[in-house]
């Protein structure tokens, strides 16, 4: 297995951990996906049987600020890592998709022939990428595609070994409110109270990400039939609201985290939730943890790194 990362927004520490964790040795390369010199060498030098492409910028509100970026990063890098599989005759990858591809969704739960639309760059750019792999496998129906659409992955490993470690001031909200009950951040600022949903927040389908580590595996194997194409929601279906959250946190780690509620964030949209039940059926992937272990892992992490991997 080799891992290929710019280090951009991850350090390399993170990977020792999952050979601690796993007992298996990785091969690291740091490369980014533009640097197509590089990126072809370890090609001939790994010729792996698949790819996982996880690598891309992932912050809403900053891919409104810098769009170019986005593009560059996430639709150019993909086009020069297809490129390369191309010149390796490497046809199987799985790509991280998020559900940000149904914008803002009129119908729930969310399906995945659901209608698509991007509310933002950062949305754009994932569409614009699942735009590109289906053209390709049409062109060339030798490849295989699966096409993952996470929810909202919260958690950690359960060793606490491994989690989300944001530079910067975190946007999303679980890294947010574990950075407050350690008593880093004052309190949590709850993004609008008068949504029309249970609790007046916004309600998101949060996923553990050993979970959704998991459909990668199931994925891959997937791939081995021969399908094509392959879209498949990762969620739970279950939707909580941003208070049901923080309730849920406090009751599982017995931690305080003092909130307010402020405006709401634009670009919010009010109730996000998946019908997953075509990755159980294609896939025979099914979600195990429920939101109060979403909550003790995430806490572990944050107690036994407070400042991250450094
Ligand atoms: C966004 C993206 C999603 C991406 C995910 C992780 C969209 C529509 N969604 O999800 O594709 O995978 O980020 O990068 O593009 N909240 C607060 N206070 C905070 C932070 C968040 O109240 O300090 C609320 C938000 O209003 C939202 C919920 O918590 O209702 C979850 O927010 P967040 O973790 O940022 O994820 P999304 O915006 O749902």
């Amino acid at each position: 297995m080799v891992a290929v990362d710019n280090l951009s927004n991850s350090s390399k520490e993170s990977l020792n951990r999952v050979q601690k964790i796993t007992g298996k040795t990785l091969t690291f390369v740091q490369c980014d996906l533009l640097d197509r010199a590089l990126l072809g060498q370890i090609f001939a030098d790994y010729q792996p049987d698949a790819v996982v492409h996880f690598a891309g910028l992932k912050a809403v509100g900053e891919s409104m600020v810098n769009p170019l970026d986005y593009y560059k990063n996430n639709v150019c890098g993909t086009a020069t890592l297809l490129e390369v599989m191309v010149e390796n005759s490497i046809k199987n990858i799985v790509f991280s998709s998020s559900c940000t591809v149904y914008g803002a969704p009129k119908n729930l739960p969310i399906s995945e022939n659901s209608p698509l639309g991007a509310v933002n760059p950062y949305g754009q750019t994932k569409l614009t990428i699942e735009q590109m792999l289906k053209d390709l496998q049409v062109s060339d129906t030798s490849w295989n595609i699966s096409i993952l659409r996470y929810f909202n992955p919260v958690g950690a490993h359960q060793s606490g070994e491994i989690g989300e470690n944001p530079s910067g001031t975190p946007t999303n909200l679980m890294p947010y409110m574990t950075q407050v009950a350690v008593g880093e951040r004052k309190e949590l600022s709850v993004f609008g109270g008068d949504y029309p949903t249970k609790d007046g927040t916004c309600v998101r389908d949060y996923i553990h990400v050993v979970d959704v580590a998991k459909g990668h595996l199931k994925a891959l194997e997937k791939l081995s039939e021969n399908p094509g194409v392959i879209i498949h929601n990762l969620g739970t279906g279950q939707g909580h609201s941003v208070l049901e959250i923080i309730h849920s946190f406090e009751a599982s780690t017995g931690q305080k985290v003092p909130y307010k509620i402020v405006d709401r964030r634009p670009g919010d949209a009010a109730s996000v939730y998946a019908n997953p039940q075509l990755a159980e059926l294609d896939l025979k992937w099914k979600p195990s943890s429920g939101l109060r272990r979403m909550c003790e892992d995430s806490w572990r992490w944050q107690l036994k790194n407070p400042k991250g991997y450094s």
